[in-house]
């Protein structure tokens, strides 16, 4: 530990009340003698040896220097005055601060050094933050800057004053289903934007998902640049309530590279089904475990869930928490079409004409002929899935019924 380090941990320990500053004099003389004899003594070391401190005390205090350390280069980035810490992440703390040249409050996300550590996360943190800068949505938070301040790269960005989607299911648990809808929509058109313009934000989550006192909803972190590997962060990230891994798409887990657009619709789905239902798709015991059930387990259908859900938001849901990428909407487009149809009342047509073919290739490939009536002329109340499995339980019961009556048929002649 370096001397400076060192004093702040001995103040820590008299504020703390562990030793009197006396004792404290007296384990530091010691630890000069002993390393007078050329031993590698700590204050640590001493400290417990005379029981003063526990090593599990020693991480708590360590723990809580860290977190003094963050504040500080916060409070020295040129042109900023900080006012406030609005909250703490995994990988990093945002405060809220005054711009001095342009006079207005923005949010200000400090990266802890460990990240400045890897040089690629560093270029890529540069490169993407500049970018996202030049986006520009109603529905995004708006990048302002990027840079560098003893040592800790920071992320400037527009202050929302309101709550996040994490913050509002604490309050209430299960949203109605109007409001989520809405929010969904609007989570979806920044991301439309983001999308067209080769962003893929990777970590659509209900804590990423903001709502200003106007009830506008404000994608944050858009742009901001993830750890290597999605799988490594979701392990670092999760165990943690409403963590990661509930959100992450399945390409994601497995490590994919080329993960587009589709792995922001799997996680805004997750963020949908946890608005309507109260619970995230996926729970676990270990990050591993919900992750395993993301890439097997079939997902029980929202509707089942809360059983007041219609049954158009419930196939949104499904389309957008399809396990293969294919099997979600073609399109961002797509899928706002559908929110927003659900929005006037009507039926989610994007979701439908994904399953349609497969509705008359199971027909076809069962070798019935039947008529050609899509599950739209069927009725359009039942869900599709509803529809294919009505519709196989008819051909199973005519192909019964008929070899029923060719059993009978035969007795009746062989007699
Ligand atoms: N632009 C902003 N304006 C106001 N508050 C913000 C803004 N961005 C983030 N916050 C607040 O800061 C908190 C921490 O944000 P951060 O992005 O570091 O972590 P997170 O998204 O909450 O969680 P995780 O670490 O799991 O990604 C948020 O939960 C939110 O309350
Ligand atoms: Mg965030």
């Amino acid at each position: 530990m370096a001397g400076e380090d060192e004093s702040q941990f001995g103040r820590k320990l008299l504020d703390s009340r562990f030793i009197t500053p006396e004792e404290l004099t007296r384990c530091r003389e010691q630890q000069k003698e002993l390393s007078k004899n050329g031993e590698q003594v700590t204050l640590q070391d001493v400290l417990m040896s005379e029981g003063f401190v526990t090593r599990s005390q020693i991480d708590r205090i360590d723990q809580s220097m860290d977190d003094d350390s963050m504040c500080r280069p916060a409070q020295q980035i040129p042109g900023f005055q900080i006012m406030s810490k609005l909250g703490q992440g995994a990988m990093a703390t945002v405060y809220k601060a005054r711009q001095l040249s342009l006079d207005r409050i923005v949010a200000i996300k400090v990266l802890p050094r460990r990240l400045s550590e890897n040089q690629e996360f560093v270029d890529r943190f540069y490169r993407e933050g500049r970018a996202a800068a030049r986006l520009n949505h109603p529905n995004i938070v708006q990048a302002i800057d990027v840079g560098e301040s003893g040592g800790y790269h920071y992320f400037v960005m527009e202050y929302i004053s309101g709550k996040t989607v994490y913050d509002e299911l604490q309050e209430v648990k299960v949203m109605n289903e109007h409001d989520a809808v809405t929010v969904t929509l609007q989570t979806a058109r920044a991301l439309e934007h983001a999308h067209a313009r080769g962003f893929i934000h990777r970590d659509v989550k209900p804590k990423n998902v903001m709502i200003n006192e106007e009830q506008e909803v404000k994608l944050a972190d858009m742009g901001l640049a993830r750890e290597i590997s999605d799988y490594k962060t979701a392990q670092s990230e999760a165990g943690r309530a409403y963590g990661t891994p509930y959100y992450i798409s399945p390409e994601q887990i497995r490590g994919e590279i080329n993960i587009d657009f589709r792995a922001d619709i799997y996680s805004l789905g997750a963020t949908f089904y946890h608005m309507v239902t109260g619970k995230v798709p996926f729970e676990g015991a270990t990050p591993s475990a919900v992750m395993h059930k993301h890439l097997k387990e079939e997902l029980v259908p929202p509707d089942h869930m809360n059983t007041d859900l219609s049954a158009g938001v419930a196939e949104v849901i499904e389309a957008m928490l399809a396990k293969k990428r294919d099997d979600r909407y073609a399109s961002t487009k797509d899928m706002i079409t559908d929110l927003e149809s659900l929005l006037e009342g009507g039926p989610p047509f994007q979701a439908r004409k994904k399953l349609d073919p497969n509705v008359l290739e199971n027909i076809a490939s069962s070798g019935v002929t039947v008529s050609t009536a899509t599950a739209e002329d069927l009725d359009p109340s039942v869900r599709p899935e509803d529809q294919v499995r009505r519709l196989t339980i008819l051909v199973l019961s005519i192909l019964l019924a008929l070899s029923v009556l060719a059993n009978l048929a035969f007795f009746v002649l062989a007699e």
